[in-house]
């Protein structure tokens, strides 16, 4: 039996690929990142053929750091930024449009119209989501609507709609003529196209965006022996590995960190922040700003659910702040220019580049930065924007409160903006609960190598992943609870007045 298991993150910047041993210790990484498009204000495109030679590039270099072959893999695992759009001709393989990033906004007209004549309830009720640009459907009736000859194209089978995991499935498995042409539970629930209860495609749904149900890939569980097929054996890795994992990014890390009953949450800090509560086979519905979705479907064992509080924009903040403003080189300068002033002096930065996210879905918001006198510095807007990470944050944390009556007693985290100390303990300050980050930072790709390695035997079961958690580091709450109050009071107000800024 091969000793390790493999896993692909393609995520929001970097696609990495990652293999893992037995105990889930890391053994190989490679990671490259990909180019952001920004066509127009609120535009965000991604090109899917740079993102499958990334996926080329990063496989073949793990292997080559590591001394493995690919033999040496019992599973590959698949796990990717959610809902963002691909739309290619099965034919050539090549892709009618760029992927329509997540964080782009251009739905925001289609979006709205769904809530004027009860069409957004139905969605709420069957997707368990509330209608946003965020979602796919709307990104897939945008394409249909847009660009010339797709929507002929898609009647007639040459257009496949796929999010990431599925456009990289399908070429790692063979592209045209051989390519797997699927999904997984966890990835279909952020279309708003997947009934929540059957988990299959809903037709009333697919009508609402006039989505022909020949572009939609077959929706497997997330973990699975046979249904998402083996790898080409072309490039890159020229052997035919089972591909047996599959799940979207903040699902894959729900599982890294080993979130299995009902009641655990974990936060992963990326370019957004996703926190997600376990609800068990139950399917919560919330009535405080959050979305339902599915966690993982492990087999024919049954869906497991959960709670998301999603945040567009936390660690893009930082990045804003160094590749747009410039007052900092790189994201861990942003930790040490905080760290040059006692607080944020009184400002609040709401990041809201692309509207609100949970709990307040609101795309008619834009970013503000309020409070600002001449006293102000680069160091109050670095702190200022580390405290929105951990802000907004506290919202969807008040809102799995109201939705659920689970209270933490710890937030489990991990990501990138882990890495910052200072922002970690302004996360543990802000929330007055403590905050814990595990051994394994890179519980994403670790999660989707977890199902992949689930689905072949490599791992027996979920108590012997859970065996693997080790704490790494805690952060306690240092603030009163006045001061705590009286700050998240002010981000209140900030928030209040970024409201309404954009008409949609
Ligand atoms: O829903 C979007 C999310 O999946 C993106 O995650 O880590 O690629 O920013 P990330």
């Amino acid at each position: 039996m091969p000793e390790f298991v493999g896993a692909v993150d393609q995520g929001t910047t970097s696609t990495r690929f990652m293999i893992f041993d037995h105990d889930g210790g890391e053994v190989a990484k490679y990671q490259l990142e990909h180019r952001q498009i920004l066509p127009r204000s609120g535009w965000v495109e991604h090109d899917p053929v740079e993102i499958w030679e990334r996926t080329n590039s990063v496989m073949q270099n793990a292997f080559r750091a590591s001394g493995l072959a690919p033999a040496d893999l019992a599973a590959i695992g698949i796990t990717n930024q959610r809902e963002t759009t691909v739309v290619w001709d099965p034919r050539t393989g090549t892709p009618y449009y760029n992927a329509v990033v997540w964080q782009d906004t251009r739905t925001d007209a289609i979006a709205a119209a769904l809530d004027r004549d009860g069409r957004g309830d139905v969605i709420r009720r069957k997707a368990g989501l509330p209608p946003a640009t965020y979602f796919s459907g709307a990104k897939i009736q945008w394409i249909l609507e847009n660009v010339d000859g797709v929507r002929e194209a898609a009647e007639r089978g040459h257009a496949l709609f796929g999010n990431t995991d599925s456009w990289v499935l399908w070429n790692l498995t063979g592209g045209p003529g051989g390519g797997v042409h699927a999904t997984d539970v966890t990835n279909a629930s952020r279309t708003m196209l997947m009934d929540l209860e059957t988990l299959d495609w809903d037709d009333e749904l697919l009508e609402i965006f006039g989505v022909p149900r020949a572009m939609l890939p077959t929706i497997n569980a997330s973990a699975h022996p046979e249904a998402f097929g083996r790898t080409r054996t072309t490039r890159p890795l020229r052997a035919a590995i089972p591909v047996t994992g599959v799940l979207g990014d903040q699902q894959a890390a729900t599982v890294g960190q080993v979130c299995f009953a009902p009641g655990e949450a974990k936060n992963t800090y990326g370019t957004g922040n996703f926190l997600l509560l376990n609800t068990g086979t139950e399917l919560v519905r919330s009535r405080s700003g959050l979305l339902t979705t599915v966690a993982y479907r492990f087999g024919d064992g049954p869906a497991v659910y959960a709670l998301e509080g999603s945040i567009a924009v936390t660690g893009s903040a930082v990045q804003w702040l160094r590749d747009q403003l410039r007052i900092i080189g790189d994201a861990a300068e942003s930790e040490r220019l905080a760290r040059s002033v006692e607080d944020s002096g009184g400002i609040y930065f709401v990041p809201a580049f692309s509207g609100l996210f949970a709990p307040y879905w609101r795309s008619d918001a834009r970013g503000a930065i309020v409070g600002l006198s001449r006293y102000h510095t680069g160091g109050h807007l670095a702190r200022a924007t580390l405290e929105a990470i951990c802000y907004q944050s506290r919202d969807v944390v008040e809102a799995m409160d109201r939705d659920s009556g689970v209270h933490l007693d710890v937030l489990k985290v991990d990501g990138g903006v882990t890495e910052n100390d200072l922002c970690m303990q302004i996360q543990a300050d802000v929330l007055g609960v403590p905050v814990s980050r595990p051994r394994i930072a890179e519980t994403t790709a670790l999660g989707a190598a977890y199902a992949a390695g689930l689905a072949v035997g490599f791992w027996r079961d979920t108590d012997e992943l859970r065996s693997h958690w080790q704490e790494s580091k805690r952060w306690e709450p240092g603030w009163s609870r006045e001061r705590r109050e009286e700050g998240y009071a002010g981000w209140k107000r900030a928030v209040e007045r970024t409201l309404d800024w954009v008409k949609v």
